[in-house]
């Protein structure tokens, strides 16, 4: 008995070695790496495309604005920025906190609610709305070589859960179909079609009722301390609003939010979604979902949007003077995967061209409100 016992041992471990010498040989032979959580894999390239993206966007924005009056090159047009307070849960369990989520305190924060097609259009044309929050007071180095010493943690939420494209490659031809034509074939051509994306750009452009009721997410993957992955979702408190309204003016997005903000306060409870499976809910794609049956949302703190006035001239020139990047970040929440890798380089080169093309200051806010 006790042989056959050895000997069952060892014909499992012969077994175990053998299937990962196959899992080893297949994955370098298919070129199929092995995923592990949170683990980056720059493709060949990307910082070319990065540079050229990046060019691409500054020609149109010099194209589209006179100097003195440069709006950004995207999301361009602001409904407005508000006050808020992000309040950290009371009691989050240890493996949640983390980062600005480690103590149970509350933060000053601006939030610049934006349309974000590439020029200023009517809010009842169908388009994808922009969530931009910039929490204060918080301390530590940040990731930015020359932003270190900076005391804000941005978060960057769009009003669908996914991108119409993967990565930088894929981006950078979209914008420049988009920019300077072949934006059918881009969609259609037989050899390297991208039918996928045309879809999701369809579920995402619509038209929205109210910015305070609907939901944002970050789309793409943020470090959540060492080894772990998560991507953000900011849930309205309150209903999903209503459908637009039938008569509207241009600007009836931000009329809907002062007529709420000045009788009332609004929330959402702000989310992370943790990478459970590396290959199901992959890094290096933002074209896909992450299931929430395999890995639900779990709220890690409220954002309070105070009644108030937020349009007047000095507030809407402030908003417009502020840069947002989701490398303003401590680095327990560092961006990653290639479409945000593209934007270290790309946000902080088109602020400072927006700023110097309008002959202004830029900086981060120092202290809360
Ligand atoms: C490679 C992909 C992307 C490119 C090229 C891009 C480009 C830009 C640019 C140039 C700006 C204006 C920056 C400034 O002048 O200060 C901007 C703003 C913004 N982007 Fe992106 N973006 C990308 C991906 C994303 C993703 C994945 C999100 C997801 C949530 C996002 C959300 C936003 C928002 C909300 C703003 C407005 C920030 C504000 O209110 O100032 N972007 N983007």
């Amino acid at each position: 008995m006790k042989i056959s016992g050895q000997v069952l041992f060892f014909k499992q471990a012969a077994w175990s070695a053998v299937l990962l010498a196959l899992f080893l040989i297949i994955s370098c032979a298919t070129n199929q790496p092995i995923r592990e959580p949170a683990m980056e894999q720059v493709p060949q390239g990307e910082e070319k495309y990065i540079d050229e993206l990046t060019m691409l966007l500054m020609k149109k924005t010099e194209k589209d604005y006179p100097p003195g009056q440069t709006l950004r090159a995207a999301h361009p047009k602001q409904h407005g920025c508000v006050k808020a307070e992000f309040i950290v849960e009371p009691d989050l369990p240890e493996y949640l906190r983390v980062g600005v989520f480690k103590e149970p305190r509350s933060y000053q924060a601006w939030i610049r609610f934006s349309n974000g097609a590439p020029k200023v259009q009517p809010d009842s044309a169908r388009d994808v709305r922009g969530m931009a929050i910039k929490l204060m007071g918080v301390g530590g180095e940040k990731l930015l070589e020359d932003e270190k010493e900076e005391v804000t943690q941005d978060f960057l939420l769009i009003s669908h859960p996914v991108l119409p494209v993967g990565n930088v490659e894929d981006f950078l031809k979209l914008t420049d179909a988009a920019i300077n034509g072949g934006l059918f074939w881009f969609l259609a051509n037989p050899f390297d079609s991208h039918l996928r994306e045309l879809g999701i750009a369809f579920q995402a452009l619509k038209r929205h009722a109210d910015l305070l009721q609907i939901p944002y997410w970050s789309t793409t993957p943020y470090l959540f301390g060492p080894g772990r992955a998560v991507k953000y979702f900011a849930k309205p408190c309150t209903q999903p609003a209503g459908k637009t309204p039938k008569s509207h003016d241009d600007n009836y997005l931000r009329e809907a939010m002062k007529r709420k903000l000045a009788r009332e306060e609004a929330s959402f409870d702000f989310m992370v979604q943790f990478q459970t499976d590396p290959g199901k809910m992959p890094i290096e794609d933002a074209r896909i979902n992450w299931d929430e049956s395999m890995s639900p949302f779990v709220k890690v703190a409220t954002i309070r949007i105070p009644p108030q006035d937020f349009d007047s001239p000095g507030q809407m020139d402030f908003s417009e003077s502020l840069s947002f990047t989701p490398w303003h970040s401590l680095p327990e929440h560092k961006p990653l995967g290639g479409i945000n890798r593209a934007r270290k380089h790309l946000y902080r080169a088109l602020s400072i061209f927006r700023h110097e093309r309008n002959g202004a200051e830029r900086m981060e806010p120092k202290t809360p409100q």
